[in-house]
């Protein structure tokens, strides 16, 4: 048999948040809710629902390999050009097409621990050396980071606000770990909770991107456009860059459903904006029933909230039971944290009425 990679070895295999079929049925539940994979819990928007049907009768052929129709509207909205667009399958992809691009064997790339576990996958993938930077009182540590950087630094990656820490990097913070940084390294900004961030001083990572070609910006439709099942993400980056990762792709990478459904999500904002109203409240109420309960939280600018428990296994564990999916953050090295998904009103009540009989 042909050995594997040796850098394969290396890679702790992704645990994603167990489905809801698989926990009812290990557990012979009912009724079970999940808030363990940050995803968006109201469905699509109508129009989305109807693009994704009327796309449905045209499965047979291949998908557009450009994206053409979601470029230009993408575009247009983002005010970039076409072609500082690279659309992934999910933006997972195009983080991997990132560092397949830019960081080989022996080459560095900076993260900060915890962080996105992808970052450290696909970094693991291409051999490429890892600096850990830990975060410091749950933020991103600029000045270790700084610390860190060298020649051989080929991306610093930093997500915006990330996951699982949930808090985020503001404007002049960026702007004045930019000036120190080397043009030769790829800042790549994962901005996945952009749409749920309501800070005035987050930082307009375009805008950035003008003055410095080296910065690269990834964004989804997974979260706040509750498109997850589909997978749609992109990357904006200066031509040079996308032409780089263009290389790379695979030529039918996004599927057919997801490009009509991310085109029609764009079109219905105020369905959009109104969920991101919804989950804003919900966060409210979440840290409203935290408090109470005497529990520390994480003030977090997404979708999801990191809860400080006394034993995040058994918490996790005792809320599996009653059909309640949260993650446990042991294997990030927070095992006394879980990290609960904003839901509905109705999936919040249930989560904080489960977790007051767990304590
Ligand atoms: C920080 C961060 N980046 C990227 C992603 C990936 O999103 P997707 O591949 O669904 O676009 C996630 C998903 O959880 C995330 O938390």
């Amino acid at each position: 048999m042909r050995v594997a990679n040796p850098y394969i070895f290396d890679i702790k295999p992704y645990v994603p948040g167990k489905p809801i079929e698989e926990v009812k049925r290990e557990l012979n539940l009912k009724s079970v809710i999940k808030l363990a994979s940050n995803e968006n819990p109201y469905p699509p928007s109508p129009g989305v629902i109807a693009a994704i049907n009327k796309a449905a009768r045209d499965v047979n052929r291949y998908p557009d390999g450009d994206c053409f129709f979601l470029r230009q509207a993408l575009a247009r909205r983002l005010k970039v050009n076409e072609n500082q667009l690279i659309f992934g399958n999910g933006s997972d992809e195009v983080i991997v097409l990132a560092v397949k691009a830019f960081a080989g064997k022996d080459d560095e790339v900076i993260i900060a621990k915890p962080s996105f576990l992808i970052y450290e996958i696909a970094s693991r993938l291409t051999g490429a050396r890892i600096h850990e930077v830990p975060l410091k009182n749950f933020r991103y540590d600029l000045e270790g980071i700084k610390a860190k950087l060298n020649d051989r630094i080929r991306i610093v990656f930093i997500g915006n606000p990330d996951n699982p820490a949930g808090t985020y990097i503001n404007a002049q913070q960026i702007a004045d770990f930019m000036k120190t940084v080397n043009k030769g390294t790829l800042i790549f900004i994962d901005e996945a909770y952009f749409e749920y961030v309501r800070a005035k001083d987050y930082p307009d990572s375009l805008q950035l991107m003008k003055s410095y070609p080296n910065v690269m910006v990834t964004r989804t439709f997974s979260k706040m456009y509750g498109l997850a099942g589909l997978r749609i993400g992109y990357g904006i980056a200066q031509p040079q860059t996308i032409d780089i990762l263009n290389r790379l792709r695979e030529p039918f990478n996004v599927n057919s459903l997801a490009q009509a459904a991310a085109v029609a999500a764009l079109k219905d904002q105020r369905y959009y904006r109104h969920i991101a109203k919804e989950i804003e409240d919900q966060r409210q109420f979440l840290y409203c029933s935290l408090k109470r309960m005497g529990l520390h939280y994480e003030e977090s600018f997404t979708n999801f909230i990191l809860i400080r428990v006394h034993h995040a296994a058994s918490t996790a564990n005792a809320l599996l039971k009653k059909g309640v999916i949260v993650r446990d953050m042991t294997a990030w090295g927070l095992s006394d944290y879980i990290r609960v998904s904003i839901g509905t009103a109705a999936e919040n009540k249930r989560f904080i009425k489960t977790l007051k009989e767990a304590k």
